[in-house]
Parts: structure tokens; C-alpha cells; sequence
């Protein structure tokens, strides 16, 4: 029996797999809003048989976003096409979940095509904000220090944000809690120096995802799951380890976290990361089994058994992929040929799966 294509339930929402399209930034958006390329980008994922179809980084302020062009939902003016969008997944068999993130002192940047370079002022870019006014790159201009209405507005607009999402039809939140952004930015040693309440001990680095958990929680209804990625290391001495991620973990799960997405890396631009096959499988293995809480793995898992094989390993609850989905929007599709699993295709298609 493959486990890959066995459904399975966070709360009242039941996956009709365990296959989650990670979320991915376009970069494809003006002001904020989405557009016809995330109706197709997404929906195609939804055709071609995922259980879980993420949309990207989605900035909670403008001052959040990675590059001018981000996915934002900032505003009520960007639910309506988003609706649009979740129903569309929905009409499809497949769950809509939204990432919500602000970039921190890696936002102002120009589009990864266009070089990635900060942006200043005058090429369109704005002042970055982070735990401490330390840049990511030398020569950068640096993050201001947030001070702590800096702190609550973020709190708030994460809040915010949670309420549009729920209007916009979405059934799962991801909070953005890896990859070098804010709230990651909080959580390592590395990029906070503070010496108030969210800066020096674990505790303390951990205080603004755990406040932003919280809140979201509370305005984020009861039967929909609440997903967190976390960065499980930084990849370099003194950063983020893995032990510190299954004690957050932990607190996550206290505050109605329901699965931890477990990446890493992402904070500093000198980290030697192996980017071999399955290479966060082990963190997704270690946090379920000593946080007690549902995982997904993601990274490099690309083949249909090697999905299969993490999940009879019971190394995670869900698999979570990006580029494979970008090369192959059926791949889910593909991998239940692959695994000898009868899966429903769309009607419209149904005459390609028989002949
Ligand atoms: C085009 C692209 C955009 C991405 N954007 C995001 C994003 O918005 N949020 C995020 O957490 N990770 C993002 N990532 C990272 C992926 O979600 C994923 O964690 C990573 O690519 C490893 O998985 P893979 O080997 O299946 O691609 C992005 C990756 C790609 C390739």
C-alpha cells in the first residue's frame, strides 16, 4: 500500500495525498496583486493531483517583500483575485494553503533574474528593518534596529494578514519562520544582537514567531491547521542547530502549530550546505520524533519511491517539493503511475490515462 497517496487529516481539512507543492516565490506581481500567472502556476499543480497547493511568500507589509514584486496581502483590494484562485484549487480536489512572510533585512532586493542585488532608494528599494542593524552581505545598506512598535506592527500586520487569508478562501496558513527572513532573523544568534525581551537567550529570539504563532492562532479558525517552516540549521558554527529547533518545535506545537516544514539554511551567504538528495530528511525525522509533532520533509525529492520511502520510514508526515513541480506539474500524477496507484485524473484528461 503506498503510503504517498494515503489521505490524511490536519484538523477538519483531509488531503487526498501527502504530496504539499512548496511554496515558491514568481516574483510576478504588481503591488501585491495577484494575477492570471498565479491562477495558472497554481491551478496547474491542483490538475495535476497535489494535496496541498501553497502559494508563495506572501508579504504581511510592503516593507516585507523580498523585491518589488512579490505576492502581497497587505490590503483588502488583494483578496478578491485571490479568491478566484483558492476556489479554482479547490474545485480541483486540492487544499489551498498561503505563506505569510516578511523578508526582513533581505527584502529590498532586485528580482533573482535581474542579479538579486539590494535595491536602494533610487533603483526603487526601500529601508529594511531586522532584529539588529546588521546587513547580509558587506557593503549593504544595513537594517534598521526594530524598536518595539516596530515589533507589534509586524505582530499585527502578520495578524492582519491571517484574517484576509481566511476571506480569501485559504484553508492552511504557513508561517515564514526560515530561509533568512524576519522571524528567522530573530530566532539566530547570528543576525540578533538584541538585549531586550527578543534578543539573548533561546527563549528570547524565539519570543516574536512564538507571539506571531499566537496571535495568527487566534484569529485563524479552530478547524484549519497552522503550518511553520523553520530553518533547522544555519549550516555555519554559532548559528541555528536542530536541538534549538526541536525545543521550538515544541512551543510551536503549545500554541496550535500542526506541522513543521522543515528546510534550512538561508541566513547568511556563506553557508557550505551539501545539496545531495534528501538532505533535510533527517531534521523532518529528528523534530517529529522529539517534538512530537507532524513534519514535512522538503528538498531535493524528486522521485515518486524516494517520496514513498521517507514516509514508510515514518522519517515525515508530508513531502513537500518545489522544483520537481516546476519541471513536471503532473508529477503527482506520474508518481501514483510510478507506485502502481489508481489515482482520479480530471475528467477532461481522462481520455490520456486509458490509451
Ligand atoms: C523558484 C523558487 C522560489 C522559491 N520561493 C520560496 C518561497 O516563497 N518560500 C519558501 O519558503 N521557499 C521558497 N523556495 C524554496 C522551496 O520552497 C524549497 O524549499 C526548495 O526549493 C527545496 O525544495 P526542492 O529541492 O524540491 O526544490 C523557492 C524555491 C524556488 C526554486
Amino acid at each position: 500500500m503506498s503510503k504517498l497517496f494515503e489521505t490524511i487529516s490536519f484538523r477538519e481539512i483531509r488531503l487526498r495525498n501527502r504530496i504539499m507543492m512548496s511554496p515558491m516565490c514568481q516574483y510576478s506581481s504588481e503591488d501585491g496583486f495577484a494575477n492570471d500567472w498565479h491562477l495558472v502556476h497554481l491551478g496547474s499543480r491542483a490538475v495535476g493531483g497535489v494535496g496541498i497547493v501553497c502559494m508563495e511568500a506572501t508579504a504581511v507589509s510592503p516593507e516585507g517583500r523580498i523585491t518589488p514584486y512579490d505576492q502581497g496581502i497587505w490590503k483588502d483590494a488583494h483578496i478578491e483575485k485571490l479568491q478566484q484562485i483558492t476556489s479554482f484549487v479547490r474545485q480541483l480536489g486540492a487544499v489551498p494553503a498561503i505563506q505569510l512572510a516578511h523578508a526582513g533585512r533581505k527584502a529590498s532586493t532586485a528580482r533573482p533574474w535581474e542579479g538579486g542585488h539590494q535595491l536602494n532608494p533610487q533603483q526603487g528599494g526601500w529601508q529594511t528593518l531586522a532584529p539588529s542593524a546588521i546587513p547580509f552581505r558587506e557593503g549593504e545598506i544595513p537594517p534598521v534596529a526594530m524598536n518595539i512598535s516596530d515589533i507589534k506592527k509586524v505582530i499585527n500586520d502578520f495578524v492582519a494578514a491571517a484574517k484576509r487569508a481566511l476571506e480569501a478562501g485559504f484553508q492552511i496558513i504557513e508561517l515564514h519562520g526560515a530561509h533568512g527572513y524576519l522571524m528567522h532573523q530573530f530566532f539566530s544568534p547570528l543576525t540578533n544582537q538584541r538585549s531586550d525581551a527578543y534578543g539573548g537567550s533561546l527563549e528570547n529570539r524565539a519570543r516574536l514567531l512564538l507571539e506571531v504563532t499566537a496571535a495568527v492562532r487566534t484569529v485563524w479558525p479552530e478547524k484549519y491547521p497552522l503550518f511553520v517552516r523553520l530553518s533547522c540549521t544555519d549550516w555555519v558554527e554559532g548559528g541555528v542547530q536542530v536541538e534549538d529547533c526541536v525545543w521550538l518545535a515544541k512551543q510551536l506545537k503549545q500554541r496550535g502549530v500542526d506541522l513543521i516544514d522543515c528546510s534550512s539554511g538561508g541566513l547568511v551567504p556563506n553557508a557550505r550546505i551539501p545539496n545531495t538528495p534528501g538532505y533535510q530528511i533527517p531534521f523532518a525525522e529528528k523534530i517529529r520524533q522529539e517534538a512530537q509533532i507532524a513534519t514535512g520533509a522538503v528538498g531535493l525529492i524528486t522521485e515518486a519511491h524516494q517520496a514513498e520511502d521517507i514516509l514508510q520510514k515514518q522519517q515525515a508526515d508530508l513531502i513537500i517539493i518545489a522544483r520537481q513541480l516546476l519541471r513536471d506539474p503532473y508529477f503527482p500524477i506520474h508518481a501514483a503511475q510510478q507506485l502502481n496507484v489508481d489515482i482520479p485524473w480530471p475528467n477532461q484528461y481522462l481520455r490520456a490515462k486509458t490509451s
